[in-house]
């Protein structure tokens, strides 16, 4: 910006500067009282040629035209416009003394041309000596006198001094000259025709000798009037001015109109010069007179050579003015070139500096912002750091507690599962022991709630809650938990009500979701609200808004008002809340619910409301939020329904230990393998494995069925189901993983490790035996469908089921050595790279046979659809079959079959 200002600056210099030489021009004001003669022509043209010799002077030219008014207008206006310097040439003597004055006043110098005024005050007179001027005419027509001359004098008709001094300095020499007789003085001005003319006729025949005429344009005027008369040759003419020219009075003279005629200088070259003087200050004559001369045939010609000349150099005078003219203004547009160059360089070297400046300047800037940014980056890399380590720190904290609340769910689900045997003993043996079981029954639950809902908070910031909402009747489901409730509202006199203006709504809902909600907010109304108060439960079907709202309302001691906003922010707690409180359940509760689409407001009106507003029909709800079955995670023990109580129909045949079905369970916690191993002994055979050894074991025994921990020390436990799941030889044993990891993710892990059922710590007894029951079931089912179906189990390739790839590749090695009465268990055990013993149990688990009576029922099979379709012999058969003699294979065959092998070719 400040280069930029100087910039302006220069440019503003140099450019008024151009203006000053303009404006710097000497300004000369002329008032020309009119220019309609010859003689005052030819006075502005020598002025003009004499300014215009110098370049700064300019002058300007007024003409009158013979009006005094205009001439002091004329005047007025150069006074106006400031003129350095004013020349008149009067009108008449005193109409102008005034205007005169008030330049002079201003300030401005009058110079007085040819004529003068009545009054002094003026700068400088210049001009010819008039009286002299008519003195000069008187002596010469004296001197040309022999004998007694008759004259006319013809005068100029206005008061100026030449008109007046002229006619005076005339008299002054014919007027006692006894050789003159002056027939007649007349004024000149007007038309001659009725002065001069009429003047001719009065005189008849007298003799005129000489007219003295005030100029040479009047004196050819009565030339050509008396020679009109025919008088011009008896007449001599005298004039005044002897310009030079074709119409001048010298060239009058050379051609006889005139006798004579005085010179009379118009003095416009020297008016100018005396101007510049008085400009420079320099002292000057007030009267400067020029000299006259009379104009007669003897030096006419020689006059006019002079001033021909004269005139010829003016005219080059003329052409060298415009010529320096021409350069001067040639040098003024190169000067204004070069001034403009200079002002371009001027610019073009001011932004050089400017840009050098702002590069050193940017650079300067842009180290500082490297070292600012350095800083600051800096500074990041520590808040990172600094960040990240609080993260870990967080995270590692987060875990701890997540680890220990699993943790905790063990010796839970041990206390409880202990609690529920105590009390089913306790009840089969009509013993009463007092309310202490229900005592840590109930804190045990409830410790239990309070774990799950530290884990949900963390499962809910994960945002890994999926909601899987299935067709729900919500006056039952509500129901249920209201049951849970009543004997504490009993017990504290609570009235606890159920209300529905509608029994039979239903509802698309997350029941492990939405009970948790109910569970925290019926907690929270009594734990706030005191004996003998009311807690009510209200469902109301909105049908014309689609929606159905659960109240809950108590008479507990409310939330202030100002922190209603507040109660479902994590951790908030109410300032008049003196009991402990995790903080965190309202704030689940609102989650859930929003999962469902829903919302959750609060009232506190002399206790506290919240309404839980839910939306019918499931279009609110995307396709993998609904789920048409129930959840087959079992949560917790509040989850326990009455289907999975019926223990008959799962029931496992058989009482003796050897027919037991076996069961590895691989758990590291002692209590939890001592209760499962006193529970379940009765009706398993139990091996353990505290992990470190479960898939050696796995090989060796090759069980019915594994239950396995997740958390174990060397190996987890979707990692050892993995193995198992992915082997020949255990593929087909069902395996239960029993963990306290509750979320979806580890649920997906256990499903993908190809575990049969995934029970979450802390369990229910009855769940854990009815689940080993249903898979012992459907193993049963499964081996029911290999036994009958064996010809059709072919070897299939990776994609299909284990056990069918492991059919598939048995029977392809029997088949191959169908013939091979020698090929044995030993042999086959081990194309399949297993041990006699794993092959055994394997066969077993899936065929419900042993392997050597598998193979001999494979023989058969294939004997007996020889029998049907080919002409061989019964020994040929049984040799093809694999059998060593031909007795041996009828045995054989009608120990399967129930006939001999020729009875079953003769029936078909
Ligand atoms: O004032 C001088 C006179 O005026 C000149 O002689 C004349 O010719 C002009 O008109």
């Amino acid at each position: 910006m400040r280069y930029l200002f100087y910039i302006s600056f220069v440019m503003l210099f140099v450019f008024s500067s151009c203006k000053n030489d303009q404006s710097g021009k000497i300004q000369i004001g002329f008032s020309q009282c009119t220019s309609n003669s010859h003689w005052r022509k030819n006075m502005n043209y020598s002025m003009q040629v004499q300014a215009s010799v110098f370049s700064n002077v300019e002058l300007s030219i007024y003409d009158s035209q013979n009006s005094p008014q205009n001439q002091i207008k004329d005047i007025k206006s150069m006074i106006r416009n400031e003129v350095d310097i004013i020349i008149v040439s009067p009108l008449e003597p005193h109409l102008i003394v005034d205007v005169v004055k008030e330049a002079e006043n201003r300030g401005i110098p009058v110079i007085l041309l040819d004529r003068k005024i009545n009054s002094n005050a003026y700068t400088a007179f210049l001009g010819a000596d008039n009286l002299e001027v008519g003195r000069k005419a008187g002596d010469y027509i004296v001197s040309s006198a022999k004998e007694k001359l008759n004259i006319i004098e013809v005068k100029g008709g206005d008061k100026s001094t030449p008109a007046v001094e002229r006619s005076l300095g005339f008299h002054q020499v014919i007027d006692n000259n006894s050789k003159i007789n002056l027939l007649r003085s007349i004024d000149g001005s007007g038309d001659l025709a009725e002065s001069f003319g009429p003047l001719l006729d009065s005189l008849g025949n007298q003799a005129i000798d000489f007219a003295y005429f005030f100029n040479d344009e009047m004196a050819m005027e009565g030339w050509k009037i008396a020679k009109a008369k025919g008088l011009e040759n008896n007449i001599k003419f005298i004039g005044v001015d002897g310009l030079n020219g074709p119409d001048g009075g010298i060239q009058m003279v050379q051609d006889g109109v005139l006798e004579a005629s005085l010179l009379y200088p118009t003095g416009g070259a020297e008016v100018v010069k005396l101007a510049l003087k008085v400009l420079n200050g320099e002292e000057v004559a007030k009267n400067n007179l020029l000299s006259t001369t009379i104009i007669d045939q003897f030096n006419a010609s020689i006059l006019k050579d002079q001033l021909n000349r004269i005139h010829q150099q003016q005219i080059e005078i003329e052409d060298q003015v415009e010529i320096i003219t021409k350069k001067e203004e040639l040098f003024a547009s190169q000067n204004m070139l070069v001034k403009a160059l200079v002002v371009f360089l001027l610019i073009i070297l001011s932004l050089t500096v400017y840009s050098v400046y702002s590069i050193r300047a940017i650079r300067k800037k842009n180290r500082q912002l490297e070292i600012t940014n350095k800083k600051i980056t800096v500074q990041r890399n520590q808040i990172e750091k600094i960040a990240e380590e609080i993260k870990i720190t967080n995270e590692a904290k987060i875990n701890f507690f997540t680890g220990l609340s699993h943790e905790l769910k063990t010796p839970l689900t041990l206390i409880l599962s202990s609690i529920e045997s105590i009390d089913e003993m306790v009840r089969e043996r009509g013993v009463r022991i007092g309310n202490e079981v229900e005592l840590i029954q109930t804190n045990s639950n409830r410790l239990l709630r309070l774990i799950n809902q530290l884990l949900d908070f963390r499962k809910n910031e994960e945002q890994k809650f999926q909601l899987k909402a299935s067709r729900t009747n919500l006056f039952e489901f509500s129901l249920n938990i209201f049951k849970d409730f009543k004997r504490e509202a009993k017990k504290r006199n609570i009235d606890f009500k159920l209300e529905s203006n509608k029994q039979d709504l239903m509802l698309f809902l997350d029941r492990n979701l939405m009970d948790k909600v109910y569970f925290n907010l019926l907690s929270n109304a009594f734990k706030f609200t005191p004996d003998n108060g009311t807690i009510t439960i209200t469902i109301l079907d909105d049908e014309e808004k689609g929606c159905v709202s659960v109240h809950i309302k108590d008479s507990g001691i409310g939330i202030p008002e100002k922190e209603l906003k507040n109660v479902f922010e994590a951790f908030f707690k109410g300032s008049n809340n003196r009991k402990n409180s995790s903080g965190v359940g309202l704030h689940l509760s609102k989650q859930f619910i929003e999962l469902h689409k829903g919302y959750i407001n609060v009232n506190c009106l002399k206790g506290t409301e919240f309404i839980i507003t839910l939306r019918k029909g499931k279009t609110h709800l995307n396709d993998d939020e609904i789920t048409e079955e129930q959840d087959i995670i079992a949560s917790n023990f509040l989850d326990l329904s009455p289907e999975y109580t019926n223990d008959d129909f799962f029931s496992v045949q058989g009482d003796t230990e050897k027919e037991k079905p076996s069961l590895l369970i691989v758990e590291d916690n002692k209590d939890l393998l001592m209760f499962l191993q006193k529970k379940l002994t009765a009706e398993y055979k139990i091996y353990f494995s505290d992990g470190t050894n479960a898939i050696e074991k796995a090989f060796d025994l090759i069980p019915d069925v594994i239950i396995c921990d997740v958390n174990l020390p060397e190996m987890n436990g979707f990692e050892i189901c993995k193995i198992i799941k992915e082997d020949l030889r255990t593929s087909h044993i069902p395996t239960v993983i029993l963990t306290a990891l509750s979320d979806k993710d580890s649920y997906l892990e256990g499903l993908q490790a190809g575990a049969d059922l995934y029970l979450t710590k802390p369990f229910s007894y009855a769940v854990l035996s009815q689940s080993i029951k249903s898979l012992l079931y459907n193993r049963e089912n499964l081996r029911y469908y290999y036994t009958n179906n064996i010809y059709k189990v072919r070897q299939t390739n990776s994609s299909g089921n284990l056990e069918q790839i492991f059919i598939g590749k048995l029977n392809e090695i029997i088949q191959n050595n169908i013939d091979n009465e020698d090929f044995s268990v030993e042999n086959l055990a081990d194309r399949l790279g297993m041990s006699r013993s794993q092959l055994y149990r394997k066969v077993k688990a899936i065929l419900g046979m042993s392997i050597s009576e598998y193979i001999i029922q494979f023989r058969l099979e294939i004997a007996k659809n020889m029998l049907s379709t080919s002409t061989l012999s019964i020994s040929e058969i049984g040799y093809k079959s694999g059998f060593s003699s031909p007795n041996y294979f009828s045995t054989a065959f009608k120990k399967q079959y129930g006939s001999s092998p020729l009875s079953f070719r003769k029936v078909i």
